[in-house]
Formats: C-alpha cells, structure tokens, sequence
C-alpha cells in the first residue's frame, strides 16, 4: 500500500478533529491538529502583549513554533481560537506556516492533518478529503459540553455566538478561506454520534485510497 494522506477540514466544533485523531489511530498515521499552529501563534503574541494583527511578530512567533512544546490545555480555549482566527487572516502568517505543515504531510506512510485550507492548500493532492460539517446549533452544543467537561464556563448562548461569528471570518477572509476543496466528500455530523460518524468516515476513506 502507498502513502495515505488524508485532509479534514471543516468549521469549528464540528468533530473533524475527534474524527482526524481516530482515523490517525486507525491507520496509525501520524496527527497534526492544523488549527493548533494558529493558536500558538496567537498565544505567543499574546504573552508578550503584542497585538495580533501586528504582522511582523505574528510571522517570526509563526516561525518560532515547535511542534513539541504545545500547552494544549491553555491553547485549546475559546478565547484562544478567537484570536487564532485573526491572526489566521494574515496571509503573511499562513504563508509561514505552510512548509511545517507539508513537510509533516511528506512522511513515508502518510499523515492526518485537520484544518480549513488542508485540501484547498496545504495538501491539494491529499488522496483522500473529507470536509466535515454539522449545523451551528449542534456544534455549539458540542463545543458547550466539551467546555463543560473541563470545568470552563460554557454559555450556550455565547457559545453559538461565537461559533457562527468564527465561521463568518474563517469564511470571508481572502486567502485560504473556509470551504470544501472540489473533491472533497463532505461528511454531515449533525445527527451523528462519534461513533456513527468514524463508521462515516471510514466509510469514505476506505472508498478513496
Ligand atoms: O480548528 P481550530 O478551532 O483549532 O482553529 C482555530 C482557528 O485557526 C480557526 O478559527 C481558523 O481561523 C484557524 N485555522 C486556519 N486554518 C487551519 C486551521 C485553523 O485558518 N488549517
């Protein structure tokens, strides 16, 4: 069997990322969890009190990035992915980024990367793309018991605020915006369980390799 690379890419909280790691463990494919570089680079930023739309510190924190030294827990809250949108608008910084992300896709065996832009940009020839989906509703409510889970504050109200205001900038902005690449097969989660949607994805996997 040849190298299998597989691109997720879909909105926030839609479960691509639950879906990238399983299908990573599956395959036994190394992970990148794509939307982790765009955090770092907004918490790095963020510690030394620097605005994030400054471009040249956004670009050498993006440069300065290693992927070993991720503080997960602090990186993955809500205030975090907001400001990792903002400096994802930087087209400066998604061009900084690009290299890590393909060199980590050009391993022997393939690799799993979850993202926006993976099938569009990152990785177009990708042999399989799943774009991943699921009504705003229920990816707030997602998003509202993860937070929930560990001990964050959790309005569903904001939450869903802050999901569609995250999807309108990840959608609108103009370089590598958020959408299905032409051949990607989308995968809607909304009525799904996790379980029910790794069967899906599988599914879609094993009809692509
Ligand atoms: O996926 P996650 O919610 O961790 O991503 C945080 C933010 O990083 C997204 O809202 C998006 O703006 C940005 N991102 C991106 N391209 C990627 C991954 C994430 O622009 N490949």
């Amino acid at each position: 069997v040849s190298r299998l690379v597989i691109a997720i890419d879909g909105p926030a909280a839609s479960g691509k990322g639950t879906l990238a790691r399983r299908l990573a463990a599956h395959y036994g494919l190394p992970h990148l969890d794509t939307g982790l570089l765009y955090r770092a680079t907004a918490c790095a930023l963020l510690d030394e009190g620097l605005r994030l739309d400054d471009i040249e510190a956004a670009v050498a924190a993006a440069r300065g990035l290693s992927l070993t030294d991720f503080d997960d827990q602090r990186l993955r809250s809500r205030e975090m992915g907001e400001s990792a949108s903002i400096v994802a608008a930087l087209p400066e910084v998604r061009a900084e980024l690009v290299d890590l992300q393909r060199r980590f896709a050009a391993t022997d065996e393939g690799a799993v990367l979850d993202g926006r832009d993976i099938g569009t940009v990152i990785c177009p020839d990708a042999r399989v793309k799943i774009f991943v989906t699921a009504s705003a509703e229920k990816r707030a409510q997602r998003r509202a018991l993860e937070l929930a889970g560990r001990g964050e504050k959790a309005d569903y109200q904001n939450i869903l605020a802050d999901v569609k205001k995250r999807d309108e900038r990840d959608s609108a902005r103009s370089v590598a915006p958020l959408k299905p690449a032409d051949d990607a097969v989308t995968l809607d989660t909304s009525e799904l369980d996790i379980e029910g949607a790794f069967g899906a994805a599988l599914a879609i996997v094993e009809k692509g390799r």
